[in-house]
């Protein structure tokens, strides 16, 4: 997801923690504003993006080498990779917030990457091989030409809100809670922390890229890439989409939530 996308999660996961988990990620994050974990949702974006944080870049997807639209599923053994994927990524990090014998900055920088690729997991095309993730499929939006990628994460999301600042994520997370608690989503949710499990957070992670992996046949190419390929996403692909976007968004706020309470009720050195 885009800045819009990853701020969004985050507050909507922010409105539903409990007080002692909000004290445990303030404390580790160094951070007590209103905006604690929106404020470091896109971290992971920059650093994957320098010198020192390169290696992360293979964890904010896993390359599910499946066949859209005919198949469509992810293997942890095929599809991971020797470097990493998210997948492997949310079971590390979530041993490294909690360990011990490990520094503040490197707790920091694990809850950071678990805000991030929590998100990232349910954005259909970051558990996707088809070329890139989609990244070389061409299309316009609107008559912007871009690629299918980068109107999942960002276009689609964006022409729904009408901005990206963090005041349009706030916003978008008080709509998608109201249909959370008392709307659209509210026979749903439980589905969708179904299993979760942080003492088995590679079960739990690969569940959440199956789960978003299905989509890249139903809703993402259900005509496969040769249908999309050069063509306006805007308006008819969008309304397709759309709705599939703000569950999604809506489904990994809550994920993350429930994670860093079970996470945070592990700890007792924080009141
Ligand atoms: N780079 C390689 N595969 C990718 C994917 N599925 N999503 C985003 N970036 C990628
Ligand atoms: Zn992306
Ligand atoms: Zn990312």
């Amino acid at each position: 997801w885009g800045t819009l996308g990853h701020e969004t999660v985050a507050f909507i996961a922010q409105h539903y923690v409990s007080n002692h988990t909000a004290a445990w990620a303030q404390s580790i994050l160094s951070n007590d504003s209103a905006s604690y974990l929106a404020g470091v949702a896109t971290w992971a974006d920059s650093y994957r993006y320098t010198a020192e944080g390169k290696f992360s870049a293979p964890f904010h997807y896993i390359d599910a080498e499946d066949s859209p639209p005919t198949s469509c599923n992810v293997d942890f053994e095929r599809d991971c990779g020797s470097e990493g994927c998210v997948v492997s990524a949310i079971a590390n990090y979530t041993t490294r917030v909690q360990a011990a014998n490990v520094s503040a900055e490197q707790r920091d920088y694990a809850l950071r990457f678990l805000v991030h690729f929590i998100g990232d997991i349910t954005q259909p095309l970051h558990d996707e091989a088809l070329e890139v993730g989609g990244n070389d499929i061409d299309v316009t939006f609107n008559g912007t030409a871009t690629n299918l990628h980068h109107i999942w994460d960002t276009n689609m999301p964006e022409e729904l809100r009408g901005g990206y600042s963090l005041k349009d994520a706030a916003a978008w997370a008080v709509n998608l809670t109201a249909e959370i608690d008392s709307g659209v989503y509210q026979n749903q949710t439980a589905s969708w922390v179904a299993g979760l499990d942080v003492n088995d957070a590679k079960a739990t992670a690969l569940r959440w890229a199956t789960d978003a992996n299905a989509f890249v046949c139903s809703v993402v190419l259900p005509d496969g890439e040769a249908a999309i390929n050069g063509t306006e996403t805007y308006p008819a692909y969008y309304d397709s989409a759309i709705g599939t976007i703000e569950v999604q968004i809506a489904k990994a706020g809550v994920r993350l939530a429930a994670w860093l309470d079970a996470l945070a009720a592990g700890n007792k050195t924080v009141a």
